[in-house]
C-alpha cells in the first residue's frame, strides 16, 4: 500500500534534482560509474560488466516498480542528466523505509546526494507516515557517513566483519544508521 502510494507520487523535484524510478535509460551512467575505481571502493571493486548484463539488471529494476515495490530511483538534473541513484525501499510490515545511494563521481561533492536522500526522506515522514527510515555503510566510507551525518541520522550499532572485500582481502564493518520520525524536523 505504501509503496504504490509512493510510486504513485514520482517523479520527485527538488531545486535541482528530479527523481525518477530507475531504467534502461540509465546504462550508460551505470557503465561509467562501474568503471569508476573511487565510487567502487567499498562496493567490491570495478565491474566489468557488459552493457547487455547491465541493461537485463536495470529491466530487472524498473520491473520491480511495475510490481507495486518501490525500490531504486534515478537522480537527473533538471536537463534530464542521470548522476546517480538514491533508493527508498518500504518495509511495510514494520513501516520503516531504507535508503541507499551511488552518485556518478564527476557529480560528487556537490550536495546532489543530500538534496535527494533529503527529499526522500521528507517524503518517507510526512507523506508515507514511516515510523523510521535507515541506513547503513561501510566503516570508514567517510562521505556516505558524512551525508547520514548531514541528514540527522544516529550511528545505531556496527555489524562487525559483515562483509569480505575480494579486492582488500579484509573483513570490513557494516555502520548501521537509523532517524526516527519524532527525531525528524
Ligand atoms: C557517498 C556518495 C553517494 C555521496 O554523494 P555526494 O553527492 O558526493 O554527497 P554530498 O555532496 O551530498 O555530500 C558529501 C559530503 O561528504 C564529504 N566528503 C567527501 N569525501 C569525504 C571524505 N573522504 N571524508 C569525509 N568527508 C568527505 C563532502 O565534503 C560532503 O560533506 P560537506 O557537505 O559537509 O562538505 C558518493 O560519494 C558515492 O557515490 N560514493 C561511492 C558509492 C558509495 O560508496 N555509496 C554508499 C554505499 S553505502
Amino acid at each position: 500500500m505504501k509503496n504504490e502510494k509512493f510510486i504513485n507520487m514520482l517523479p520527485l523535484q527538488t531545486r535541482r534534482l528530479t527523481i525518477r524510478p530507475t531504467s534502461t535509460l540509465d546504462v550508460d551512467m551505470m557503465l561509467k560509474m562501474d568503471k569508476q575505481e573511487v565510487t567502487q571502493t567499498f562496493l567490491g571493486g570495478i565491474k566489468n560488466k557488459t552493457r547487455e548484463e547491465r541493461i537485463a539488471f536495470l529491466e530487472r529494476k524498473a520491473s520491480k516498480f511495475k510490481d507495486g515495490i518501490a525500490g531504486s530511483l534515478t537522480v537527473c538534473l533538471k536537463d534530464g542528466t542521470p548522476i546517480g541513484i538514491s533508493g527508498l525501499s518500504i518495509d511495510e510490515d514494520n513501516n520503516i523505509g531504507k535508503i541507499g545511494y551511488i552518485y556518478d563521481y564527476d557529480y560528487t561533492n556537490k550536495g546532489y546526494c543530500t538534496e535527494a536522500c533529503r527529499k526522500l526522506i521528507e517524503v518517507g515522514f510526512k507523506k508515507l507516515k514511516l515510523n523510521k527510515i535507515c541506513a547503513d555503510t561501510v566503516k570508514g566510507n567517510n562521505s556516505s557517513i558524512r551525508v547520514l551525518e548531514k541528514l540527522n541520522f544516529k550511528l545505531e550499532g556496527t555489524r562487525r566483519q559483515a562483509a569480505y572485500d575480494k579486492i582488500t582481502k579484509v573483513y570490513r564493518d557494516f555502520l548501521d544508521y537509523g532517524l526516527l520520525k519524532d527525531e525528524y524536523k
